[in-house]
């Protein structure tokens, strides 16, 4: 049986590393099992790597030297992670993203009213790769997935689907364990073209099927309602396991419910405490519509306001993480964006901590319909 540990390094960056160690060794068959080990980790973050040592301490239940055991798991304060099976190298490097977070926290499932398909989750952290150029967006899917992310955001618009697929099949992740996100953009509107952009989408993506296919805004006033048709099609062929909005706001949504056989499981909004959309969270809970936050780290806009710098110090975590935490106890998806390695793996280290009641309300108080690109949501 081998004993995975978790120890927090000490190292040049501010954050805390954690260097996973298979630390110790016991008898085979252990169907139970109790111990303490010491060991050496190497943890490469990008272009550093990193030496570490660590003790730790772990408890098992089951067939702990077996390949495919049951993972049955327990948690604790301290952070160490303690597991009954063998690790493959995707839960490894989920380790990374979470000390003590659970598949529940980690993820969601999409539901159209209107439309039985089987089951939809979307892992609630995701990459956003726009403005990244090709070659960068390539480097950052393929580090995001090694660190242990499991979703990508990208758009037709982005110009960068091509290496987003591309990194996908060098990470050798299954495809099936990778929810990808692409999005048809407002000059592919109609009910004609949005089927043509759906297959440019695929055939850049170099796949056969989407995770989510978005409308990317409301914007193509007089052809939205045409294509949602498109999307419904999409849909219903399995070519997209769900299909969703982006920028709308209560008014596009009431058009759409008035118009459509089938609903969107979900709308992509920009949403961060600065521009919490009180109203249009509260009607899209109602209508069972997931939420997905984009630009949650406000663009790098805001991340030196005095209120985020207080509250994050306080757990010992950046404002970036402070606000990708937002969302998520806010139960929002949320992509934030990077190409760099060190944020990339920054941005997943959110799982380990919890905003309090009070410092959510502080947050609350941040609200002032502040948006850091566009908002579609507000138009036509
Ligand atoms: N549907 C829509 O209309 C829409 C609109 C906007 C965005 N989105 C989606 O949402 C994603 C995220 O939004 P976004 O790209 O606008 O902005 P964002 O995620 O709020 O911010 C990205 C910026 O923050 C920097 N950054 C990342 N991690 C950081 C960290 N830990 N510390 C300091 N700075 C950090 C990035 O720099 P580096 O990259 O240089 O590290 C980049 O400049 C997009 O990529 C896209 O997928 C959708």
């Amino acid at each position: 049986m081998t004993l995975l540990t978790c120890c927090i390094g000490s190292g040049s960056h501010q954050q805390q590393r954690y260097h996973l160690l298979e630390a110790a060794s016991f008898g085979k068959k252990s169907q139970l099992g109790i111990g303490i080990g010491i060991g050496i980790g190497l943890a490469s973050f990008g272009k550093k790597s990193q030496l570490g040592t660590g003790i730790g301490s772990g408890i098992w239940i089951g067939e702990g030297a077996d390949r495919g055991s049951s993972a049955k798991e327990t948690r604790s304060r301290s952070g160490i992670r303690r597991r009954s099976s063998n690790w493959s190298p995707q839960e490894r490097a989920r380790v990374f993203m979470s000390a003590v977070g659970t598949e529940k926290e980690m993820e969601m499932e999409l539901k159209h009213a209107g439309f039985e398909g089987p089951p939809v989750q979307i892992p609630k952290l995701g990459l956003g790769v726009y403005m990244a150029a090709p070659r960068d967006a390539y480097q950052a899917t393929l580090a995001a997935l090694k660190t242990g992310y499991r979703h990508v955001d990208t758009a037709a618009v982005y110009g960068n689907e091509r290496d987003v697929g591309q990194a996908v099949r060098d990470s050798h992740i299954p495809r099936q364990e990778v929810f990808i996100t692409t999005k048809l953009w407002n000059s592919d509107q109609g009910y004609d073209n949005t089927l043509r952009a759906f297959n440019r989408s695929l055939a850049a993506l170099g796949f056969d099927y989407v995770d989510l296919y978005l409308v990317h805004s409301p914007m193509a006033v007089d052809k939205r309602l045409h294509t949602w048709k498109a999307m419904e099609e999409i849909l219903k062929s399995g070519r997209a396991r769900a299909i969703g909005v982006s920028n709308y706001g209560v008014h596009h949504l009431k058009e759409l419910f008035a118009n459509c056989e089938i609903r969107p499981s979900i709308n992509q909004v920009e949403l961060t405490p600065f521009n919490a959309r009180k109203a249009l969270v509260k009607f899209c809970e109602e209508e069972n519509i997931a939420l997905e936050a984009y630009s949650p780290l406000t663009r790098g806009k805001r991340l030196n306001d005095k209120t985020l710098v207080q509250i994050a110090q306080k757990y010992h975590k950046s404002t970036a993480q402070l606000l990708i935490r937002w969302c998520l106890q806010r139960n929002f998806v949320t992509l934030p964006k990077s190409v760099t390695p060190t944020r990339i793996l920054e941005n997943s280290q959110v799982f380990d901590f919890s905003i309090s009641p009070e410092d959510m309300t502080k947050l609350d108080g941040l609200d002032e319909g502040w948006i850091s690109g566009w908002d579609p949501t507000k138009g036509r």
